[in-house]
């Protein structure tokens, strides 16, 4: 579709934005394959990202979602769905900023903390209130985020209004 897309499309922001289901989407739509960075973390390891965190606590959870996103990016051109907090490592962003097109799902906290309620499989949700956890989050990183090439803004809405929304923003930049 894009003959000019050299590089991987990577989708990062909070959990719940739909970075997993929307990029499978759009790689099925592009004709591209999908991966996402915390399945492969989990095939890794051999045990769930809930798991990795209780074990080794988040700082050795984010060194290893580092090293393998910059594994991911250097590889096939493909759609790469990121785990929430791996945008927020300056040199993770760097990387992905200079080697793959930046997608920002950016959702409402409400729309956030009902999809998260569907799979309890977030340690950082553990924590307490669930809402009140993705408002601190939300604040404390969409600065981050928004250095992201591409900004969509999501709601409740349907997943393949977002695919569309990037596709067409990917139009304006690849032609096509
Ligand atoms: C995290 C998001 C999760 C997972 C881990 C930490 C975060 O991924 O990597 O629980 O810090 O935002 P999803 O965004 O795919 O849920």
């Amino acid at each position: 579709m894009f003959e000019l897309l050299d590089r991987p499309i990577v989708l990062v922001g909070l959990m719940g934005a739909g970075k997993s289901t929307v990029g499978r989407r759009l790689a099925r739509r592009l004709g591209l394959p999908f991966v996402d960075s915390d399945v492969e973390i989990e095939e890794a390891s051999g045990a769930s990202t809930a798991d990795l965190f209780e074990r080794y606590g988040e700082h050795d959870f984010r060194d290893g979602e580092r090293r393998l996103v910059a594994r991911l990016v250097n590889g096939e051109v493909r759609v790469i769905a990121t785990g929430g907090g791996a945008f927020m490592d300056p040199r993770t962003r760097q990387l992905l900023n200079e080697r793959a097109i930046t997608v920002w799902l950016d959702a409402p906290v409400d729309v956030l903390a009902e999809r998260t309620t569907r799979r309890d499989n977030r340690p950082l949700l553990k924590k307490g209130n669930r809402t009140e956890i993705l408002a601190r989050l939300s604040d404390e990183r969409r600065d981050g985020y928004a250095e992201a090439q591409i900004h969509i803004r999501t709601s409740g809405g349907a997943h393949s209004d977002v695919v569309n929304a990037i596709v067409e923003a990917l139009r304006e930049r690849f032609g096509g």
